[in-house]
C-alpha cells in the first residue's frame, strides 16, 4: 500500500502564511494520496489581520499546532520556537519539514529540525542581499546550509548557491551532505495568478477606500533599518509628504505593526501631524490577500521596502520604488523596472520621477511558469525519506 510522506509546513510571519497556501493547494488538489501536510503555525505574527486572514481567504489548512511565540527580541522568539518545533518533531516525526524564505521563524524551523536529522526543505532559497546587518540574510544563509532540498526561485538564487560551493547536479538521493539544488521559480507567482482571477470578485477595497484606477500609488514599509532609525523614518515620510502633494497623487499604505507602533515616537512631531492629517496620505490596517493583490493591479506605482511587495509590483506590472539599499531581487533592478533609494530622501524623489515618467517598461519572466508549487511537491515525494 502506498504509504504518504508526512511533511510538516512551518509558518509564522505574514508573507509565509501566503506563500504556504500554494503547497497546500498543490497538495489538496494533486498529491493528497503522496503526501500528508501538517502546518505550525510560530505565533511570530498574531493580529488577525497579520495571520487568521489569510488562512481565511487563501484556504490554507488551520495550523495543526501554534506555539504562540509572539514578539520578542531575536534571541528570545527563535529559542521559544526551537524549544516548542523539535518538541512536535519528535512527537510527529515527519519525513521532511517545509520553511520558507528568511524570518526567524524560518531558521528556527531549519535548525530544529536538521539537528534531529529531520531533512529539511527549504523554499526561496539561494536568496542574498550582501549584508549580513539584516537579520533575513543571517537567517537565509544557515538555513541554506542544513538543508536536504532547496528550491530557488531565480537564476540569480540558483548563482548564488553556486558561488557558495553547493553543487547543482542532481544526486539520486539528496543528503544534508549532499543536497539537491533546484531552480523551479517563485510560488509568490503560482499564488498571484491563481489569485488575481478572483480577487476582485472578493474585495471591495476600491470602493471602500474611495480609490480610482492609477490614480494611487501603494506603499508599504517595515524593514527594521526603516522603522527603527528616526532619521530614516523621518526622509521616507518626509519624501511621501512631498511627493503625494506635487502630484496630487493619493498614497495608499497599509501600515504594518511594527511601523504603526514607532510612527509617532519616531518622527518628528511636526511630520508626525502632517502625515496624519494630510489629504494625499491614507493610513489604513494591514489588508488581506484579495485586497492587497486589487489595490497592486490598480495602483499607478509601488512604493515599499517589502520583499514580496516590490515583486509582485513586477507581477502586476507597476514599477516600484524599494526603500532599501540593497534588493535579494535583483532581477527587476537590473531591467529597469525598480529602483533602489535607501532612505535617502533625494533619492526617493528622483527614482519616483524617473520612473513615473519612464514608458519603455519590459516584464520578462523571471520567476517561473506559475506552477512551482507541483514541482516541488513532486521532488519531496521522490527524494524525501
Ligand atoms: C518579520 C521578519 C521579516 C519579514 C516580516 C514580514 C524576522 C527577523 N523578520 O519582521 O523578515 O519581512 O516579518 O512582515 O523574522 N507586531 C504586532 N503584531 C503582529 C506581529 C508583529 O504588533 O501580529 C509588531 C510587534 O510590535 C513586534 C513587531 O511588530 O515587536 C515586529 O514583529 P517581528 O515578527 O519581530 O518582526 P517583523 O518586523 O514583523
Ligand atoms: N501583504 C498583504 N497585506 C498588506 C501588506 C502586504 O497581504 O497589508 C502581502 C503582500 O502582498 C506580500 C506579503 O504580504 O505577499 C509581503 O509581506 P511583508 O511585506 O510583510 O513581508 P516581506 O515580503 O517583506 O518579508
Amino acid at each position: 500500500m502506498n504509504q504518504r510522506k508526512k511533511i510538516i509546513t512551518i509558518v509564522g510571519a505574514r508573507p509565509q502564511i501566503i506563500k504556504s497556501s500554494a503547497i497546500s493547494r498543490a497538495v489538496q488538489n494533486v498529491f493528497s494520496e503522496e503526501l500528508e501536510e501538517l502546518i505550525v503555525h510560530t505565533g511570530q505574527h498574531y493580529d488577525e489581520n497579520m495571520s487568521k486572514v489569510f488562512f481565511e481567504e487563501m484556504n490554507i489548512p488551520t495550523p495543526h499546532f501554534n506555539l504562540q511565540v509572539g514578539s520578542g527580541s531575536h534571541g528570545q522568539q527563535t529559542a521559544k520556537m526551537l524549544e516548542g518545533l523539535e518538541k512536535i518533531f519528535l512527537d510527529e516525526k515527519p519525513d521532511g519539514v517545509i520553511v520558507y524564505g528568511d524570518t526567524n521563524s524560518t531558521i528556527a524551523g531549519a535548525l530544529a529540525a536538521a539537528k534531529i536529522y529531520i531533512p529539511v526543505i527549504h523554499i526561496e532559497a539561494g536568496l542574498r542581499s550582501f549584508n549580513k546587518a539584516m537579520p533575513e540574510e543571517l537567517n537565509r544563509i544557515s538555513c541554506d546550509h542544513m538543508s536536504t532540498l532547496l528550491f530557488t526561485p531565480t537564476e540569480t538564487g540558483l548563482t548564488n548557491l553556486s558561488n557558495e560551493g553547493f553543487d547543482l547536479s542532481h544526486k539520486p538521493k539528496a543528503t544534508i551532505d549532499a543536497p539537491n539544488v533546484y531552480h523551479c521559480g517563485d510560488i509568490m507567482y503560482d499564488n498571484s495568478l491563481h489569485f488575481a482571477k478572483v480577487a476582485d470578485q472578493f474585495s471591495s477595497i476600491m470602493e471602500t477606500e474611495q480609490l480610482k484606477a492609477n490614480e494611487f500609488v501603494l506603499m508599504t514599509v517595515h524593514r527594521d533599518t526603516n522603522t527603527d532609525i528616526a532619521e530614516n523614518l523621518e526622509a521616507i515620510f518626509s519624501a511621501v509628504d512631498h511627493i503625494s502633494e506635487k502630484h496630487k497623487l493619493t498614497f495608499v499604505l497599509p501600515l504594518h505593526p511594527r511601523t504603526k507602533h514607532k510612527m509617532e515616537a519616531q518622527l518628528s512631531p511636526e511630520l508626525f501631524k502632517k502625515v496624519m492629517e494630510s489629504e494625499w496620505i491614507k493610513i489604513i490596517e494591514p489588508v488581506g490577500f484579495m485586497d492587497i493583490i486589487v489595490l497592486e493591479k490598480n495602483a499607478r506605482m509601488v512604493v515599499t521596502d517589502s520583499g514580496g511587495l516590490q515583486k509582485e509590483s513586477f507581477f502586476f506590472e507597476k514599477p516600484c520604488v524599494i526603500l532599501r539599499d540593497q534588493t535579494e531581487w535583483t532581477e527587476i533592478v537590473e531591467n529597469g523596472n525598480a529602483i533602489l533609494t535607501g532612505a535617502n530622501r533625494d533619492e526617493i524623489l528622483a527614482a519616483f520621477d524617473t520612473l513615473f515618467n519612464k514608458s519603455d517598461y519590459t516584464y520578462p519572466t523571471f520567476y517561473g511558469d506559475g506552477k512551482a508549487a507541483e514541482f516541488i511537491c513532486q521532488k519531496i515525494i521522490d527524494e524525501i525519506a
